[in-house]
Formats: structure tokens, sequence, C-alpha cells
């Protein structure tokens, strides 16, 4: 052996040998190992109180296929079908989900009113002749805090393979029904409520055409200083079965996107140089979801994807994303692509179409139930703090947060903390009525995060602190 290559492979095996004492074995060194006691004490999720809970178990399958069926029944609802007959075309779906919504509101003793905000969208990308733009609305005004609000969406709109064909039917059962359903019948239960914060239950148009008419809302909500702090969009969310026989009836997927697409690059370079790029406001948000929405009275296991979408897709959350605000896209876990975006028909004794015989109406009822538990828990508690901060201007084993102060939050404020690895909050830190708070904890090896809480209990998502 030549002398040169035995001196190498005996340093490897000397580097070899100090890795081996050296290393310790595989797993994750945590804070805790550090700090065995860390401050603060583990996150419990934040249980649903016995009005949720009523609310979540008044969520019913039977009334979600009523509704699914209805709007397929209107054949198409293509943008760009018919918008004036009175039985086939999207202008009949339209008045139908406006007609049913007032049904709802009726019972809220004026505290929700159902809008249908439109425009016309001159020709455009996949929009041939003008077209007028409709949303449905229905809105349920906060009784402490009217413009903070929150929002959940499904689209009403529907397609066929040729996105531009007006009149062949599109009956769009999962795609996009099922979300619709979800906003429908959640806005049928809270309408006999009265969530501190603003809701919003909305049916759009435009999606397939390309977001057009969550763009119009979103855009409109901007313009009028609505302080959006969440929107969920609900998305085909109709089947847990997947063509190659996978089934997950307990799962949904949370698409949420990481660095905010509003952001400067100055933002940008601040957000990478302290390693926040996993905790944009949208992963707050899912974050929150999930801590509210997994438990038994949702059965449901939330699978939050650290990304704005499908490969390929888009969807209505992405015109909040794109105003600023909060956003996420709840899907079903394995997508059968022969029943979206497809001509109805059979081939080689394949069905394609986006047919209701597909739809599990008890998935899209449990998808219900976890958009009720986070809308709820949101809008009951405090909003989400704001301009939170922290300092960097010493090197301390200490870290100091700062935020603004919020009356709502009459139960005080907590800094929540988790490894700078880890997916959730893992810890929590009460810290009481104050705007600002030194805690025993180096900012160097953890994320924080900060939350408001009512004297109700409910706790808001946490913000992540920049440096002030
Ligand atoms: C829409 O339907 C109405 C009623 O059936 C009909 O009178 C009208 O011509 C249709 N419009 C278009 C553009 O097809
Ligand atoms: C657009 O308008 C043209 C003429 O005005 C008409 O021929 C065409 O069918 C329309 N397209 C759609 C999709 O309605
Ligand atoms: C947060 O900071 C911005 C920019 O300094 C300011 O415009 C805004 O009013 C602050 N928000 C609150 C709630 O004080
Ligand atoms: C900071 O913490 C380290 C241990 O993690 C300790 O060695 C050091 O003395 C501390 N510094 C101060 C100023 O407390
Ligand atoms: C660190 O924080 C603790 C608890 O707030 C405090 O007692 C201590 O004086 C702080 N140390 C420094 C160097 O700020
Ligand atoms: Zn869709």
């Amino acid at each position: 052996m030549p002398r040169v290559l035995h001196v190498l492979l005996a340093s490897l095996v000397l580097t070899h040998q100090i890795f081996a004492q050296t290393i310790p074995p595989p797993g994750r060194c945590t804070p805790a190992d550090i700090w065995p006691q860390g401050p603060g004490h583990a996150l419990v999720p934040q249980r649903p109180d016995a009005e949720l809970t009523k609310m979540l178990s008044q969520i019913s399958p039977e009334r979600i296929q009523a509704t699914i069926a209805k709007l397929v029944s209107f054949g198409t609802r293509s943008t760009l079908s018919n918008q004036t007959d009175p039985v086939r075309g999207i202008g009949a779906a339209r008045d139908w989900i406006a007609a049913e919504m007032r049904t709802y509101a009726a019972a809220s003793n004026g505290r929700m009113t159902v809008d249908v905000p439109s425009y016309v969208q001159q020709p455009a990308n996949r929009i041939p002749n003008a077209t007028v733009i409709s949303n449905v609305v229905a809105t349920l005004r906060g009784t402490t805090e009217p413009n903070r609000a929150y929002v959940v969406s499904g689209h009403y709109d529907s397609r066929v393979s040729d996105v531009q064909n007006a009149v062949d039917d599109a009956p769009g059962a999962d795609d996009d029904a099922s979300g619709v359903a979800v906003a429908m019948e959640l806005a049928r239960i809270f309408a006999t409520h009265k969530p501190a914060a603003t809701i919003m239950f909305v049916a759009v148009a435009g999606e397939e055409q390309g977001l057009y008419g969550s763009d119009f809302m979103a855009k409109s909500l901007k313009a009028a200083g609505v302080d959006v702090q969440g929107m969920l969009n609900n998305d085909i969310v109709g089947s847990p079965t997947g063509d190659d026989g996978s089934h997950s009836p307990l799962d949904i997927r949370m698409f949420a996107q990481g660095i905010p697409p509003t952001e400067t690059s100055a933002q940008i370079n601040s957000r990478v140089s302290i390693g926040g790029e996993n905790d944009a406001p949208a992963r707050q948000l899912g974050r929150f979801v999930a801590e509210v929405s997994q438990n038994p009275l949702t059965s449901m296991n939330v699978h939050m994807m650290y990304r704005p979408d499908r490969y390929l897709r888009g969807g209505d959350h992405m015109s909040f994303l794109k105003q600023g605000f909060p956003a996420v896209r709840f899907t079903e876990p394995h997508e059968d692509f022969k029943h979206q975006h497809q001509d109805v028909r059979v081939e080689n004794g394949v069905q394609f179409g986006d047919l209701i015989e597909f739809v599990d109406f008890d998935y899209v009822a449990r998808v219900a139930r976890v958009n009720g538990a986070a809308l709820w828990s949101l809008a009951q508690a405090p909003g989400t703090p704001k301009n939170v901060t922290i300092d960097t201007s010493v090197l301390t084993n200490n870290s100091t947060l700062k935020w603004v102060a919020d009356s709502a939050a009459d139960g005080g404020y907590e800094i929540l903390w988790r490894a700078t690895d880890e997916p959730f909050w893992s810890h929590v830190i009460p810290v009481g009525q104050v705007n600002m708070a030194t805690v025993q904890l180096i900012k160097d090896n953890v994320e924080f995060g900060v939350r408001a809480v009512g004297k109700n209990g409910f706790k808001s998502p946490a913000a992540f602190p920049f440096p002030g």
C-alpha cells in the first residue's frame, strides 16, 4: 500500500474514533437537554368550551349532503355559464346560496347579514368576455371587536376539462361544493351564537378561472381596513379515499405558506437572518388550528404542509396571503385526479368526473368540525398580539420581548417557545397583563412567540418577534 494512502487511512480511522467518542447517539438534542427545567410548563392544547362542543355536535352530514346535492343540481357552475337562467348555471347557484344563507341569518337577531358583492371582470386570462363575478358573503358581526375578522370559504364555481367550457355538466361535487357546504353549514350553526370578533362565511366565484372572486374579496377587505387575522380555505375536502385504495378518514391536509408573499426583500433578509422562515403568520395560524382542532370532538389529525399549495395548484387562500392576511388551505389527503377538472365520461369502464357519488358526507362534516373549532376559538380569543419585538441590542442569556398591549387580552399574555427544529410550540411561560417580559432563555437556541389570553380561557395564535 503506498505510504500516502496508508497515512490517510490511519487518519480517517483516528478521526472516526474521535467522533465515535464524542458524538452522542442518534436523536435530537432539545433545549430540555440543555436546560432540564426550562422556563414555563409544557403546552397543553386549548380545550373546546361547552358552547363550541354543542355547536360542533350540530354539524350535520345530512345537511352537508343536501347542500352538495343542490349545488350539483345546477348542472354547471362554470363562472362563464348563464347568470340569469333560474335553474341551470352559476347565476342560479349564486341565488340559491344567498337565499339559503338568508334563512340562516334570519335566526341571528340581525347580527348576520348576507351580501352578494360583485364586479365586472373585463376579458382576461380564462375570461373571454366581460363577466360578472359574484361572491356570497354571510357576515356574523362580532359583539366586541367587529373590525377583527376571520373568513371561512369554499368556491362555488366548477369546471370540466376545458376551463372555458360554459355549458357541459360540471358537477363540482368535491371541487368545490364540499368546501361551500362547510362554509354554509358553519354559517347555519354559528348564526345563533355571539362570537366576540366577526366571522365571514363565504362562497366565492371565479376560482377556476384564476382566483378572481377571492382576489376581489381580499382586496375589498384590505381597502376597507378590516383586520383579517385568519382565513380558512376549504377546497376539495370531500373524500378521504384515493384511487389506489388509500383511505384516511381521520386526516386532513392544511397547506400553510412560509415566507409571506407581501414581505419586501429587506423584511425577508431580516426574517432569514434570525431563522424565522417557519414562523410566518400563516404557519402560526396553522399551529393554532392544529392545537384547537385535534381533539375527540373532531377526531381529526390536521397535517400542516409547509408549502402554499400542492404543486401546479393554487387556491383562494393565496388571494388573502397576497393582501398580507394569514391564510391556510384544507384539502383531502388523497386526491383522485379522475374526479377533478374532468369531463363527466366513462373511458374503458372508468368513471371520470367530479360526481357526488365520490363524496363522503361524514368526512366533510369532520372537516367542518375542524373549521368550526378553529373559527370559534379564534373569534372568542383576543386578537393575535401586534408589533411583537425581541431585544437584540446586547449579548445576554435572557430574552426580552415587547408587544402592543390589547385591552381584549384581559387574561394577560404568554410567551411560547420551542426548539428551532420543532414544528409546534412546546412550552408556555405565563407573564401576566404586561407589554414586555424578560425570560431566562437564550434566544439563540429557541423560537419565541407571544400569545394573548382571554379571561374566558381562549388564547390567540402566536406572533413571532422581530428584532426591535
Ligand atoms: C340564459 O338563460 C336565459 C333563461 O333561460 C336565457 O333567456 C338567456 O338567453 C341565456 N343567456 C345566455 C347568454 O345564454
Ligand atoms: C364571448 O362572446 C362572443 C361574442 O360576443 C361569443 O361568440 C362567445 O360565445 C362568448 N364566449 C363565451 C364563453 O360566452
Ligand atoms: C405597529 O407598528 C406600526 C409601524 O410602526 C404602526 O404603524 C402600527 O400602528 C403599530 N400597531 C399598533 C397596534 O400599535
Ligand atoms: C450564560 O449562560 C451560560 C450557560 O449556558 C453561563 O456559562 C454563563 O455564565 C451565563 N452568562 C451570564 C452573563 O449569566
Ligand atoms: C435575567 O432574567 C431574570 C428573570 O427575569 C432576572 O432575574 C435576571 O436579573 C436577568 N439577568 C439579566 C442579566 O438581565
Ligand atoms: Zn377547487
